[in-house]
């Protein structure tokens, strides 16, 4: 797998989430980077903090803009954002526990998570926010 980039086809054309999500593959990028070697556990934890605290306020971008404008499938979404979100608490558990280490693997996991995210849910606000002027 190759490591995580931001590609043209995940523009949702409005501007502030392309910018966030350039950054959560940023980070991705960091974490692919980082996965497998040997760093100790409070690297690791502070990067997977870093992760943690940025899908937080992507995810509450995105749901406070879906709720202010009535987008009909906002429940959906972020049903979608909370397995995530629970997803990486469980694995911040486990490192932290010595249960679980970061490898390739994880991190190509989480990057189709994204991918598909984007591709079969924020693309499908974008031209519904795009409609009511949000770019
Ligand atoms: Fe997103
Ligand atoms: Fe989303």
């Amino acid at each position: 797998m190759l490591p995580p980039d931001w590609k043209e086809p995940y523009r949702v054309n409005i501007h502030v989430l392309d910018e966030q999500h350039k950054k959560f593959f940023d980070i991705l990028a960091n974490l692919y980077g980082a996965a497998g070697k040997e760093y100790d556990a409070t690297f690791l934890g502070i990067r997977l903090m870093e992760l943690s605290v940025f899908i937080g306020m992507h995810f509450d971008t995105e749901e406070l803009m879906m709720s202010e404008y009535h987008y009909p499938g906002y429940e959906e979404h972020r049903k979608e954002h909370e397995l995530f979100r629970e997803k990486i608490a469980d694995f911040q558990e486990d490192l932290k526990m010595g249960k679980a280490a970061l490898s390739v693997k994880t991190v190509s996991a989480w990057t189709e998570w994204l991918e598909h995210h984007i591709t079969n849910f924020d693309k499908k606000y974008s031209s519904f926010l795009n409609g009511k002027g949000i770019h």
